[in-house]
């Protein structure tokens, strides 16, 4: 090779896109370095700082000099405390060896979609989906096969998906609830899935970050724990959103005998673990975790209402969410329909910063995300601030 030349980064890189999230997140770093005040409604994590008991089971965790090398795939105590949890609350029937422990949910979608994916698998997915979704699908050079939810709950879920099925077909991603509409299925629509995978012969990554925070109707069914789904599903589950631990990078897989080898390996070579205190402290967050939930679930039903309440007046068509973090409005005829050129609106004139709804797939075009997981103060501030442009932008 000439002197100068270098090789280039691998291929697989050329369909991965990096988080459309994180330059909205940077603009306002900079707005917010300008000293300008900016209502942010960009984020995606619990408002509560981390519970008391949790933090104080990890500094016990250190004085007890916790702090070796564990097994990579989680100290017993707490894949026991998993087991429990997924047998009992999720009704998944699952063995011993099941629950892998992992650096949020993030690894463990990474884990499950490299445990599956050859180059020129197809995943079938609804639309809108949570965006990385599409680049872990991209970075193991398979192919995302959108199914856009609207319509094929009008048409019914296994009907649109087999009008997408095709022999490459290999997998659907699951995420109920669903980041960026807050939507659940519906216990009839997880078993039509369920009963369509299973006679497809598909594998399910059911990805359920959001389970703890539906507010009303009925609890979410776990795909997993539907008849003869437990040994085609890997369930990938994370701390961050139900106990307010986003930064601690602390979740799990659950999977089945056939698949556990494949993710215990990714685990081995990316990350050979988790930090030994964040999982001590992980035990004591599922062990007591359903108390904490409580005690959140009042406060994020009332952001969620008076952030509809403000968007309500300012013109948005919109009906509460059941669960997540999330509004998913149609931007109003003030703004853009264009959904980028919508948030930039907001942001440049109203220093209100949203997600622009095209980087959830083509059926979020028109949309803005707006998480309530926020402060009271930033939603009565940014109602205010959306009622004033939206009443000087009429009337322009
Ligand atoms: C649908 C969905 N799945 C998984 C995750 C990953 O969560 P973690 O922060 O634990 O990596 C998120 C985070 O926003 C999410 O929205």
């Amino acid at each position: 090779m000439s002197e100068g030349a270098f090789p280039p980064t691998a291929r697989r890189f050329e369909s991965v896109g990096f988080s459309e999230i994180v330059k909205v997140r940077n603009r306002v770093m900079e707005l917010l370095a300008a000293g300008q005040k900016v209502w942010r409604f960009e984020g995606g994590e619990p408002w509560m700082d981390s519970p008391e008991p949790v933090k104080a089971a990890m500094g016990d965790a250190l004085s007890r000099n916790q702090t070796r090398y564990a097994p990579s795939s989680g100290i017993p105590e707490l894949r026991r405390t998993i087991l429990e949890k997924v047998r009992t609350r999720n009704g998944i029937p699952c063995d011993d060896e099941a629950p892998v422990v992992v650096n949020g949910g993030m690894q463990g979608l990474f884990a499950a979609f490299s445990t599956l994916l050859d180059p020129g698998d197809e995943v079938l997915l609804f639309s809108p989906y949570w965006t990385p979704i599409v680049d872990l699908i991209g970075y193991h050079k398979a192919q995302a096969v959108l199914v856009p939810t609207a319509a094929a709950r009008r048409q019914g879920l296994a009907s649109a998906l087999a009008e997408k099925t095709t022999p490459r077909t290999k997998l659907i991603y699951w995420n109920s609830p669903n980041n960026p509409t807050g939507d659940v299925f519906s216990r009839a629509e997880t078993e039509e899935v369920a009963e369509f995978a299973r006679e497809r012969g598909l594998a399910v990554i059911s990805d359920e970050a959001y389970e703890d925070l539906v507010y009303e109707g009925e609890p979410v069914v776990a795909i997993g724990s539907l008849p003869g789904m437990s040994e085609r599903t890997i369930t990938c589950y994370t701390l961050s959103k139900s106990y307010s631990m986003t930064g601690w990078r602390l979740g799990y897989v659950v999977a089945p005998a056939r698949y556990q080898k494949a993710i215990k390996t990714v685990v081995l070579y990316t990350t050979n673990g988790v930090s030994t205190p964040t999982q001590w402290a992980g035990v004591e967050a599922l062990t007591r975790g359903t108390e904490f939930v409580a005690e959140w679930r009042a406060g994020y039903r009332s952001r969620r209402d008076r952030l509809v309440a403000g968007l309500k007046s300012a013109g948005f068509e919109i009906e509460p969410p059941r669960a997540a973090l999330y509004l998913f409005p149609r931007t109003p005829s003030w703004l853009p329909s264009d959904s980028r050129a919508a948030a930039r609106v907001l942001l440049d004139e109203a220093k209100i910063a949203t997600v622009p709804g095209i980087v959830f797939g083509p059926e979020g075009e028109g949309h803005l995300r707006f998480s309530f997981s926020v402060s009271e103060d930033m939603i009565a501030g940014g109602a205010e601030a959306l009622a004033a442009i939206a009443s000087a932008t009429s009337g322009r």
